[in-house]
């Protein structure tokens, strides 16, 4: 009963007077002032100018996504290893590509990656700062290191490497040529190149990557329970979200995981939070979704990624064990089931749909 009334007497504190203790510390589960730190995601994509939305593009795009006849040996698709079951990632330490069969953890073969498949969910919005919501917002750069600017550049990535889609039988120089004449022998294609890009004889290497990256931009997953929060319903969180958030900025997370993606989408020379290997700091919205953790994908659970920043001061972090439960218990806060989960029933090459994943 004691402790029923105290709580009544922080909760009336925090959501009616946002008080501090008597010494003049603020209360752990007061909530303030976030928005220097923190904005919602916006719930409409952002289009860039020189990529415009169409819902044709969109869907063309949602084919070529799933079509392995985008990879040299006609196996492998961008969802074998970006899949809705596993949050548009894989679920799997490294990601096994142009040999492989199955999906997920289950997948097997020998092309295996260097480095862990992060999610395309959000990626419209990779880079996006608060309050940024105009037209006048690029998106990128992707990749662990960058190295692509844009969502359309990023896509020719994975076509052109031997162990994710080329497969060793196909030429890097020449693949893209050979899949836009791939394409061309096929009318359902062809006719909807044409819808998509408003000309005839649209299939071209520039516009598969335009209507793909135009797909990717569908999948996002704003209006979480952190995003209504921030936009005032702030009665919404728990006390332990309150608190958890409060540590995750106290604790100097939010150094690098701020803005509405919870990332600064840079990378921290000299700050490695894993290994040796400096990689850019990823977004952490839908994380519940995304397992395993980090670049070399070696944390299995959530909680082990928080607990790698015990004892950082070299990254000026300061949370200790009993925090881990409470940021945690935040993160969650910042996941939606409600983010596109569709797969088509056929592509139009007739080929199986995602490749080799059954
Ligand atoms: C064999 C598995 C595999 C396949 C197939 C694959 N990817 Fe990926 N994807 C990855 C991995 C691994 C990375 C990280 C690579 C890196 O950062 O160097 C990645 C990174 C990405 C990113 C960057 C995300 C970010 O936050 O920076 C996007 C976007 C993406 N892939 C889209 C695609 C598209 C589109 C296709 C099909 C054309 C595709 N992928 C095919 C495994 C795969
Ligand atoms: C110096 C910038 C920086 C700070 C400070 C920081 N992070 Fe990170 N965070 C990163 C980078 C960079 C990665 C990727 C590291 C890797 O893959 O090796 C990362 C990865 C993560 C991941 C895994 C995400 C994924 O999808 O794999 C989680 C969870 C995370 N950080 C939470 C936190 C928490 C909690 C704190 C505070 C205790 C924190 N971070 C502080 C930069 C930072």
């Amino acid at each position: 009963m004691k402790r029923l009334h105290f709580n009544l007497i922080t909760l009336a504190c925090v959501t009616l007077f946002g008080c501090e203790n008597p010494d003049g510390i603020a209360d752990d589960a007061q909530t303030r002032d976030y928005s220097t730190i923190f904005t919602p995601l916006p719930s409409k994509t952002i289009y860039p100018s020189n990529n415009p939305y169409s819902e044709t593009k969109e869907r063309l795009g949602e084919l070529l996504f799933w079509d392995p006849i985008l990879s040299g040996d006609k196996d492998t698709s961008c969802a074998s290893c970006h899949h809705p079951d596993f949050g548009w990632a894989d679920g799997r330490i490294l990601s096994i590509g142009s040999d492989g069969i199955g999906l997920g953890p289950q997948r097997y073969g020998f092309q295996v990656t260097s480095i862990h498949a992060p999610t395309i969910m959000n990626v419209a919005y990779t880079g996006i700062k608060n309050n940024e919501s105009d037209s006048s917002f690029v998106s990128g750069g992707y990749f662990w290191d960058l190295r692509a600017d844009t969502l359309e550049e990023q896509s020719l990535g994975p076509i052109k490497n031997p162990v994710e889609m080329l497969g060793y039988n196909n030429n890097e120089k020449e693949i893209m040529a050979d899949i836009v004449e791939r394409l061309r022998l096929i009318p359902e294609y062809v006719t909807l190149f044409e819808q998509a890009f408003g000309v005839t004889e649209a299939v071209s290497s520039e516009n598969i990557v335009k209507a793909i990256a135009t797909f990717e931009r569908k999948i996002t997953s704003p209006n979480t329970r952190f995003d209504r929060f921030l936009s005032g319903e702030q009665s919404i969180f728990t006390q332990q979200e309150i608190i958890g958030l409060n540590k995750f900025i106290d604790g100097g997370c939010a150094r690098c995981h701020l803005g509405p993606m919870l990332s600064d989408n840079i990378l921290h020379l000299g700050e490695a939070i894993i290994g040796t290997d400096i990689v850019r700091t990823p977004s952490l919205r839908n994380i519940s979704y995304t397992a395993p953790y980090m670049h070399d994908g070696s944390r299995a659970r959530l909680i082990d990624a928080i607990a790698d920043y015990e004892n950082r001061g070299d990254l000026d972090v300061t949370i200790g064990e009993d925090d881990f439960a409470d940021i945690e218990a935040f993160l969650q806060t910042v996941n939606t089931d409600d983010f596109y989960k569709g797969i088509p029933t056929i592509v139009p090459s007739g080929l199986t749909v995602g490749g080799n994943i059954n």
